[in-house]
């Protein structure tokens, strides 16, 4: 399939034509003669470092085909799966059971992290990229810290020594698992290896990983809500949501440059498990489908520019972990998202596709892709599915950027 439009292309919007060929875009012309004419923007689909989809063991709460069905209707063409699930991404052979069971489910690629442990040497022969939770959270203990060379290791920054569970509300959430203990979990890290700090949460820990040389991400939750905000357990998250000024901050070095990457977190839980007592919820926030949309709102309104978007959302993931995606480049893969920039849409947890059914981002603004393609084909067509369970395992190549 050749298509043409208009589309990102080495830091500039042209008019052009993509020739793809087994998946992969083969050149970048001026035109094409029976190019298929996509409206609107064309981007590269949107990279998402950190999701959790939950199978096996918590399917109640997504499976792997409505996780990568969301993901896909929110522009997101290439996951990579946290190992918390049940049993946890340990070993050969729950990687194996988990690959068997999650593969033909999947409407997005994708890849899947292993939990950093002792046997991290013989895992990176299969995928090097490992989670290393360094504290207890959601269906994880935290272990202790190894490093593994050439590898992408993605880091749950927070310590068990100061940590506290009987939180009440969001407020005392952020009290009870302080900025203080996630910068002193990144400080740990210091001088131990190359590490991805995830979802950080405080532009201090922002500050430690540049000078430890460490990468990091900042969550959709942490710039777009805050602890002040009415939404009880549905905000509940670790780390935690902190004051809006903070919000403020971390979007401040997200847009100058600090910050290297988005990643969604995707953490969803049942409607039923967010309606218990604050201590007792779960903490995690369901975001796959909305990220992208949100951000394309806020580059329409000029709150932050295409390219910088463009970097964040796409190039700099898929570089990261060493990914040919991300970019409308010969020999990049041939995923594609395309926004009519007008069609600017409230956010509505009963059109998303989370099994969960909730959103914090009820009533937000958003401007979601009309066209998703994933390798040549179309996924996502006139907002409408087309075609399903075409993902792919995708393996990484670590930490060589
Ligand atoms: O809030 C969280 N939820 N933080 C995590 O680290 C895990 C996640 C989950 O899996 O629910
Ligand atoms: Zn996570």
């Amino acid at each position: 399939m050749n298509l043409e439009g208009k589309f990102y292309y080495k830091g500039e919007v042209i008019e052009g034509a993509i020739e793809i060929e087994d998946g992969k875009i083969k050149r970048i012309k001026k035109s094409l003669s029976g190019a298929k004419r996509i409206k609107g923007l064309i981007l590269p689909g949107a990279i998402d470092l950190h999701v959790h989809f939950r199978e096996p063991g918590y399917e109640e709460k997504e499976d792997f085909y409505t996780g990568t069905l969301s993901a896909a209707f929110g522009g997101v063409t290439f996951v990579m799966d946290m190992p918390n699930t049940a049993p946890p991404v340990k070993d050969i052979a729950s990687f194996q059971d988990k690959l068997r069971r999650v593969a033909p489910k999947a409407n997005v690629d994708f890849s899947l992290y292993f939990m950093l442990g002792e046997n991290a040497e013989i895992l990176k022969g299969i995928n090097p990229a490992f989670k290393l939770y360094m504290g207890e959270t959601t269906n994880a203990e935290g272990g202790e810290i190894r490093s593994v060379e050439n590898a992408f290791i993605s880091v749950h920054a927070e310590l068990n020594e100061c940590i506290r569970k009987d939180s009440k509300d969001l407020k005392d959430h952020d009290v009870a698992r302080p900025e203080s203990c996630e910068v002193r979990a990144v400080r740990k890290l210091l001088g131990r290896g190359k590490y991805h700090i995830a979802h950080v949460s405080s532009i201090d820990t922002v500050d430690i990983c540049k000078a430890g040389g460490f990468t990091c991400e900042v969550t959709p939750h942490h710039l777009f809500l805050h602890r002040d905000m009415p939404i009880g357990t549905y905000g509940k998250v670790n780390p935690p949501l902190r004051a809006k000024w903070m919000a403020e901050k971390l979007w401040e070095e997200l847009v100058n440059g600090r910050i290297d990457i988005v990643a969604s977190d995707h953490a969803p839980h049942t409607i039923e498990e967010k309606e218990q007592e604050f201590s007792a919820a779960p903490a995690g926030i369901p975001e796959v489908e909305t990220y992208v949309p949100i951000f394309m709102y806020l580059m329409k309104i000029g709150k932050i520019s295409l390219h910088r978007a463009m970097e964040i959302l796409m190039q700099r993931p898929a570089e990261l972990v060493g990914v040919k995606k991300g970019k409308i480049e010969e020999g990049y893969d041939a995923d594609l998202i395309a926004f009519n920039l007008s069609d600017i849409r409230k956010i509505r947890a009963k059109d998303l596709h989370y099994k969960c059914g909730w959103t914090p981002y009820e009533g937000f603004n958003a401007i979601f892709p009309h066209t998703v393609i994933v390798r040549g084909e179309t996924i996502v067509d006139n907002y409408e599915l087309a075609n399903e369970r075409t993902g792919k395992f995708v393996r990484v190549l670590g930490n060589k950027f």
